[in-house]
């Protein structure tokens, strides 16, 4: 079995951060969320792994290279457009020949990966086999109804008015017989060849597609609340590794990651937590379920249940961050300048709470 790891697209819900970076390299616990996708697919023994890229693609081969880090061999298929899940397919169909293949989203992130689900797909091979998940709310996702016997009878993408509440989610499982229905699809009202659509196809084919409704915890990582859930969620099974310098003034409780080359000074950090590489604490408090990623420095400030991305600066903010997800390189600090202002420089789409 083969795997295709979706890594194109525009990450638009996640803007500013993503309006230069690729959505699928925002880190989870300090790791971007497309590497949780290939380990999962690794641990599953798929080895063969073909990663749709897009704009950004760049910056998903200098990250993952040629695979070998994850002991996976990597081929990139660059995309031309993002035209839809469906339409990626297409772009990989000649490389995945006749092969069954996994297909999975870049941005999506399951706890518990995906070992029992492969190895079923393997025992009792069929056209497709999905995974689906109760949500509360799935207008924004893929649904699907089933029959009486617990079979897949009809998939709506994003429907207005909820149909189920079984969402499909971003890990999928196809036969070559999907190549026979792609090129029947026509675009979407969002201008998409959808999966939803491809699937609808091979249930109408006749084709066996079967459903596995899972109670893992699954996060589409596509918006900011979602991206501190999967950091909770990570964080939450974190095991202790003090590598870096932590002073004789500092506490250090539970949980906590002090990645090598990092300095903590004069700070509490109360896990879990994790403090990436080269980066300085300084007179600061890092609370529970806070990924500070490398080369940050924060000083005179207090975060907690907070991401932060690399090369970021913290310093003298009197009140508690949180709930916070912080960019590359952005500057958070209290100014001496007068008039006492808050002065803000803003990417598009970016939000601040101020109290
Ligand atoms: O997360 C699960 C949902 O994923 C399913 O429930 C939906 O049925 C399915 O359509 C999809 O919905 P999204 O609208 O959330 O998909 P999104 O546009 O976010 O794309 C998912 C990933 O695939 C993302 O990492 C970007 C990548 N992608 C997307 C498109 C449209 C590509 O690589 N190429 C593309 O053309």
């Amino acid at each position: 079995m083969k795997g295709l790891v979706l890594a194109g697209g525009k990450g638009s819900r996640l803007r500013p951060l993503t309006a230069t970076g690729a959505k699928q390299l925002v880190p989870v616990a300090n790791k971007p969320v497309l590497f949780y996708a290939l380990e999962q697919l690794v641990a599953a023994g798929v080895t063969d792994i073909g990663i749709i890229t897009g704009d950004t693609a760049e910056q998903v081969e200098a990250a993952i290279g040629d695979g070998s880090a994850f002991g996976a061999e990597v081929t990139y298929l660059p995309q031309p457009a993002p035209l839809g899940l469906a339409h990626a397919i297409i772009t990989a169909e000649r490389w995945l020949g006749n092969s069954r293949f996994c297909m999975f989203l870049g941005d999506n992130f399951l706890r518990g990966g995906i070992v029992p689900y492969a190895r079923h797909f393997r025992e009792r091979p069929c056209a497709s086999q999905i995974l689906l998940r109760r949500v509360e709310d799935p207008t924004s996702l893929g649904v699907a109804v089933l029959d009486g016997d617990g079979r897949v009878q009809r998939l709506v993408e994003k429907p207005r008015e909820p149909v189920s509440d079984l969402a499909v989610i971003g890990v999928y499982f196809f036969g070559p017989e999907i190549h026979r229905i792609t090129p029947t699809l026509v675009p979407s009202a969002r201008g998409e060849l959808e999966i939803t659509d491809a699937i609808q196809g091979l249930i109408d084919a006749g084709h066996e597609v079967r459903a596995q409704t899972i109670t893992d915890d699954w996060i589409d990582t596509g918006k900011k609340d979602d991206m501190l859930e999967a950091n909770r969620l990570v964080l939450g099974s974190l095991q202790r590794r003090i590598e870096g310098d932590v002073d004789a003034e500092s506490t250090i409780v539970g949980a906590v990651v002090i990645e090598a080359g990092a300095t903590v000074i004069g700070s509490t950090v109360r896990g879990p937590a994790v403090i990436g590489a080269r980066t300085t604490l300084r007179d600061a408090y890092v609370g529970p379920f806070t990924a500070i990623g490398p080369d940050c420095e924060l000083s005179g400030c207090e975060i907690e249940h907070s991401i932060v991305l690399e090369k970021s600066i913290v310093r003298d903010v009197e009140r508690r961050i949180a709930d916070s997800l912080i960019g590359r390189e952005v500057i958070v600090e209290r100014s001496p300048l007068r008039p006492q202002a808050v002065r803000l420089m803003l990417g598009d789409h970016s939000r601040v709470d101020i109290v």
